[in-house]
């Protein structure tokens, strides 16, 4: 194992840490009345305190410092101070900012106040889908797997997979190859997943179907075709020798096995 390899490695854990730590920072502010403009700004303000750069501001002019999904939304979801978390909804926050010119790249979906039955089971199986996409990641395996293990896990628990989006290579830059699919493509049966890979698995899950609608008018948002609830965890996936390390989990936050 080289020096530019240890050096690789340790600019990616670095950077997979702070966004984790970002995380456990805005958990707590994530409740009813809070504005997602808000998480925005508190976000914004603590990557700068520590020195570090967001990574969506800009990026192809998206215009904020986070994603914030709710409900219906799948994901890209553009922050606002007129839109209020209320008590019964479900709101996934993604959080992307640059340490040291290394990316790193996580989102959880947070229950607000009392939410239905149907909300929390999606919200569930969603987190537990990531995992299972985790647990099929092996050295020297195939992308095709992660897919697989994802779309098999949630097709027998109800929701639908989204197609549209999908994970990434993550390193230097912010999408890189391979994408990573939370379906069984077959364009992904051959693509090695090798020791020394950086990629993320973040799928996104409806409770209808899995189409989404174009983006809208502002450029970014994206809904459920059919208005149905959307849940999406992701995580940064570091492929070792030993297995996937998963380089953004958070201190406070959900760790495998939580029951919502
Ligand atoms: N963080 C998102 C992802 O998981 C990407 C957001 S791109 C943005 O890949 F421009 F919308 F911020
Ligand atoms: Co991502
Ligand atoms: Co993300």
């Amino acid at each position: 194992r080289g020096a530019g390899t240890r050096r690789l490695q340790a600019g990616l854990r670095a950077a997979g840490r702070f966004n984790a730590q970002v995380m456990d920072f805005i958990r707590p502010h994530v409740r009813e009345g809070v504005s997602t403009g808000e998480l925005d700004r508190l976000v914004h303000e603590y990557t700068l305190d520590h020195g570090h750069t967001p990574a969506c501001l800009g990026y192809k002019g998206y215009p904020k410092t986070i994603c914030t999904s709710v409900n219906e939304v799948v994901c890209h979801g553009i922050p606002r101070d007129d839109e209020i978390l209320r008590s019964g909804d479900i709101v996934n926050v993604d959080i992307t900012t640059i340490v040291d010119g290394w990316y790193g790249d996580l989102s959880e979906t947070f229950l607000i106040g009392d939410v239905s039955d149907e909300a929390r089971h999606l919200t569930q199986v969603t987190f537990d889908s990531l995992f299972a996409g985790i647990r099929a990641c092996e050295p020297h395996g195939r992308v095709f797997d992660i897919g697989r293990a994802i779309f098999e896990y949630a097709r027998a628990r109800g929701p639908d997979v989204v197609q549209m989006y999908q994970g990434h290579g993550i390193g230097r830059d912010f999408h890189q190859e391979p994408g990573i699919p939370h379906f069984p493509h077959p364009s992904t049966r051959k693509i090695p997943l090798e020791p020394g890979m950086c990629f993320t698995i973040e799928p996104m899950l409806n409770l209808g179907g899995w189409k989404t609608a174009p983006a809208e008018a502002d450029g970014w948002t994206v809904r459920t075709e059919d208005g149905s609830l959307s849940a999406q965890f992701e995580h940064t996936i570091l492929m070792t020798e030993d297995g996937p390390e998963i380089l953004t989990l958070t201190t406070n936050g959900p760790r495998e096995g939580h029951k919502f």
